[in-house]
């Protein structure tokens, strides 16, 4: 059965303030995209084509004005609000509904991630059919994420959420592939001591039955933290001069839904007629010269 994403693009963003006051992160430019392509992305380098975006009452209409219905991507992608930011793992709650017994793919919509091999490691998760896969990312500061350690198979020996003493350098991103139990297993967690449904928590649920892999990201892939003034910078920074020596576009969604085969080149045209005063237009009109 067809794996849905969920693209959990909520949260209080205080963080980031007063950036973020009147406006959404996943909204803030990450060089010359929304930062929300850059997760899309990955899910659709997947394969994924369906798509819920949940975010806060006040920020939905801004992905509703960038993605409407998905179909100039190829893609069919639906909305949900978070009316409070009442935790990661709340996400499979609120999409229950549009999951109708379906597995899926969760990503956080500030998560970046780009490298060579992971188009290939995005589709062969998008094929596990039990159980739940995360990934392990080596970095120097453990502490701000959830960790990880597993033994020589891939099969994880513990999770912990933000640990004081981490037995691991392994940090766990924001991407999350689960079978159809997820919704199920989310209903029974209490929330945490600060007040949130978990994603370690929910992780923890499918540990307990040995059913938690864990795929390594090496070193050759990116996975770029956006949660402040200079990871955002940094990003920005990564993204420029990457295009600007290739001369590609990183996460560009009408250029992946063409490669994927889920648009066709007038899709690509039609797509590139709506930004035909910016580089990005541009970019997209030269596509098939190129290729
Ligand atoms: O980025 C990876 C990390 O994300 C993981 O390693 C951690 O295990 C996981 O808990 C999470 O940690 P963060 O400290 O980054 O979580 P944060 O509360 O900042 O939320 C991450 C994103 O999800 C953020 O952009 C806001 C959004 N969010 C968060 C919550 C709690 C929502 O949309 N709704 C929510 O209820």
């Amino acid at each position: 059965m067809d794996r849905m994403g969920i693209l959990l693009a909520g949260g209080s963003g205080t963080r980031l303030a007063p950036l973020t006051t009147a406006v959404s992160k996943q909204i803030l430019p990450i060089y010359d995209k929304p930062m929300v392509y850059y997760p899309m992305s990955s899910l659709m380098l997947a394969g994924i084509q369906e798509v819920l975006i949940i975010s806060t009452p006040r920020d939905l209409g801004f992905f509703k004005a960038l993605f409407g219905d998905g179909s100039s991507l190829g893609l069919k992608i639906h909305y949900a609000e978070q009316a409070k930011p009442a935790g990661i793992a709340e996400a499979l709650l609120i999409a229950e509904p549009y999951l109708k017994g379906r597995p899926c793919c969760l990503i956080l919509g500030d998560n970046f991630f780009y490298g060579e091999g992971l188009p290939a490691l995005l589709r062969q998760a998008n094929q596990s059919a039990s159980g739940a896969s995360i990934f392990g990312y080596r970095v120097q500061n453990p502490t701000d994420y959830g960790v990880v350690t597993f033994d020589s198979d891939g099969s994880v020996t513990s999770i912990e959420e933000k640990p004081n003493a981490p037995k691991s350098n392994y940090a766990i991103p924001g991407l999350y592939f689960y079978d159809a139990s997820a919704p199920t297993r989310a209903r029974e967690l209490q929330p945490s001591a600060r007040g949130e449904l978990e994603i370690t928590d929910l992780n923890r649920s499918y540990l307990s039955q040995k059913q938690l892999k864990v795929e390594l990201l090496g070193r050759g892939i990116a996975w770029l933290d956006t949660g402040t003034p200079q990871g955002l910078l940094e990003a920005s920074n990564f993204v420029q001069a990457i295009e600007h020596r290739q001369g590609l576009k990183i996460s560009c969604l009408e250029e992946i839904a063409w490669r994927m085969k889920f648009i066709d080149a007038d899709g690509v045209r039609r797509a590139a007629a709506a930004y035909k005063n910016s580089e990005y237009g541009k970019y997209l009109l030269s596509l098939e010269e190129n290729q």
